[in-house]
Formats: C-alpha cells, structure tokens, sequence
C-alpha cells in the first residue's frame, strides 16, 4: 500500500501546492511511483503539472462516484478544476462524506508507493476528505504573525479526524514556508513555532525566494531552476522519508542531492 500523505494549511498561500509539486518531483526522480491528487479547485497543481485544463474526468467526478481513481489519473495526477467547488456541495449532502476520498484512493493506493494530496486554504469538507484519506498529515505554514494559530486550528482538524473518523492517522509535522531567515519577524515565527511544537517542526525551513514564482511561470521545478534553492526540498523530502520510515528511499535522496547541487 502506498504511503499516502496530505498537505494542509488553514491559510491560503502557505506553499502547499508547491510543496505537493516539488516532493512529488523529488519523489520520482528517487524512482518512487508518486500519484498526485489535487484537492483544490483552483486547480494550481494540476497547473503545475500542465495537465491541459479540459482534461476530463476529474478528482470531482471520482468523488462523485462517477469514475474510478485510475480513470481520472493523467500522467500520474488526478486534477482538479472549479466542479470541484461543485463535488464538494453536493457531497456535503452524502453519507459518508467524510470517508469518500478515504474509498475512492483504495485501489490506486496499492498502484502506486506514494500519494500526495493537495488541499484547499480551508478546514472544510475536502480537507478533512484529504486527511481522512492520509496516513499522516503535513502542515505548511507562512512565518506570520498569526502563524501559529493557523496551525493550532489545522491540527485541531487532524486531531478531530483521528478521533471520529480515522484513529491511525498521524501528524508527520509543521513545516515553516517561504520563509526569509534575514528577517527578525520570521526568526521568531519559527523559535515560537519551535517552542510550541517542538520536534514536529521540520529541521529545513523552505527558504522564500522570488525564483519559485519563476519557475512556476516558466513550467520549471525549482530542482533545475535553481538547484541550489531545491536542496530545501531535497532535504525535506529526506526528513520526510525518514518520518515516514523510508529509510532506503532517504538515502538516494543523498545521491540526487549529490548530482544536483554541485558541492
Ligand atoms: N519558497 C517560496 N518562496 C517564495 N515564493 C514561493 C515559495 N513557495 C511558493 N511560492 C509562491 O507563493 C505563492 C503561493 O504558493 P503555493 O501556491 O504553493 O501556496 P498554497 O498554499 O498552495 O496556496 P493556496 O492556499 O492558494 O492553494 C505562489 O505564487 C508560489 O509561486
Ligand atoms: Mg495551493
């Protein structure tokens, strides 16, 4: 069975859909199958990944019941567009609708070693989907003021899941995002961060950098972008493996890494 992992955020613009991307870009350059699923009906991954914008069916009609999961996969993503804000009105009148996702991802979840899951900037009915959905659950966060709230209210979600709907769920840990170290404001996001959640907290902090913008516009992982900025990413994603007990996995990660970013 794949690993299934969701990324969540109270906020809007946290970085969590570049996060989804580029792990997921990480992740197969390590030769893992990775299905990524976007759960948000902007749409911005399946963007990223140029899946054409017509491209049909959808995550929504795969919650919908309509389809399965492996006939809304293209090129190992499932995308999402503006129906999904539909899907998830008319799913909120269903029976289960907490579990849909959770049963929709069963089969593909024994296709494929990954999943990643990319949500909505809302604690509403497509993130507890996601989460109940995960094996564990990643929290992205902007060094902001009212940071630590918004990762308060994501994990009281999490918290919510794992005791009413999906008692193995797991936190994997709070990631700090698009974060400018030279700033006081931002050093003291991740020591209160730090001093709150402790070891949860990712040891990477993914650097902010204008060149993430760039590379989204140009259609370029930051990886090849700018290699030397992906290394963040490249050592989330060996923090991550580990947290996840993908020890092997971990170690190409330092062989990428060492034909990447040049010493
Ligand atoms: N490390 C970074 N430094 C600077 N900008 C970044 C970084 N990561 C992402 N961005 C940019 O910030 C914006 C928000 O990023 P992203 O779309 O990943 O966030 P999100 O949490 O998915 O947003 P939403 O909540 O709207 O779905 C995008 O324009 C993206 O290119
Ligand atoms: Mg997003």
């Amino acid at each position: 069975m794949a690993v299934t992992i969701a990324v969540l955020s109270q906020k809007g613009g946290t970085g969590k859909t570049t996060t989804v991307r580029t792990l997921t870009d990480v992740f197969r350059r390590i030769d893992l199958d990775v299905l990524a699923v976007d759960l948000d009906p902007q749409g911005n991954l399946s963007d990223y990944f140029d899946v054409p914008a017509d491209a049909d069916p959808t995550i929504a009609d795969v919650l919908a019941g309509h389809v399965r999961a492996a006939d809304a996969t293209h090129g190992g993503i499932i995308p999402a567009n503006l129906g999904l804000a539909e899907a998830e009105l008319v799913l909120a009148g269903k029976m289960g609708r907490e579990m849909t996702l959770r049963r929709a991802l069963r089969e593909a979840s024994r296709r494929h070693e990954v999943v990643l899951i990319d949500c909505p900037p809302a604690l509403g009915l497509l993130t507890v989907n996601a989460v109940v959905a995960a094996d564990y659950a990643l929290i992205s966060t902007e060094a902001q003021y009212f940071s630590l709230q918004g990762v308060e209210q994501a994990l009281e979600i999490i918290e919510l899941a794992k005791e009413n709907l999906h008692p193995d769920l797991e936190w994997l840990g709070v990631v700090l995002n698009i974060a400018d170290l030279r700033t006081i404001h931002s050093r003291e996001a991740l020591a209160q961060l730090r001093e709150r959640f402790g070891e949860a907290v990712f040891e990477r902090v993914v650097r902010q950098s204008i060149r993430y913008a760039e590379s989204a516009e140009r259609g370029v992982s930051i990886l090849d972008y700018r290699p030397e900025l992906g290394e963040d990413y490249l050592a989330l994603a060996a923090e991550v493996l580990e947290r996840v007990g993908m020890e092997e996995e971990r170690g190409r990660v330092a062989e990428l890494r060492a034909e990447l970013v040049p010493a």
